[in-house]
């Protein structure tokens, strides 16, 4: 774990554009968004069941999750549509270089 708890995450290139990727990081499974030039990323596993929010269906700053269709705001991880309810963990962001660094304590 790295100082202020920054870890590596992935490389900027691995991620696709307007699009969710699933990635372990600190042993966490994480789900990092691009919107643009933006990035996000928020726990992978949906609160409402057990989906992974990777395999669901990314338009513009929501995700959809595979399993009811729930939705998330990925910028901070508020549900949007039932049935989802609890937010997910949402995480900070910094780019470094080539790299994403994502804050987790
Ligand atoms: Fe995600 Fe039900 S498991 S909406």
């Amino acid at each position: 774990m790295s100082q202020d708890n920054w870890v590596d995450a992935i490389a900027v290139d691995e991620l696709p554009s307007d699009d969710v990727k699933g990635v372990v990081v600190a042993g966490r499974d994480i789900a990092i968004y691009t919107v643009g030039d933006d990035i996000f990323a928020t726990d992978n596993v949906c609160t409402h069941g057990q989906a992974r929010l990777c395999d669901g269906f990314l338009d513009g700053h929501e995700i959809e999750c595979p399993l009811h269709q729930g939705k998330f705001d990925v910028r901070n991880g508020r549900p949007t549509c039932d049935p989802v309810t609890e937010s997910l963990r949402s995480y900070p962001v910094r780019i470094e270089g080539q790299r994403v660094f994502l804050q987790i304590d």
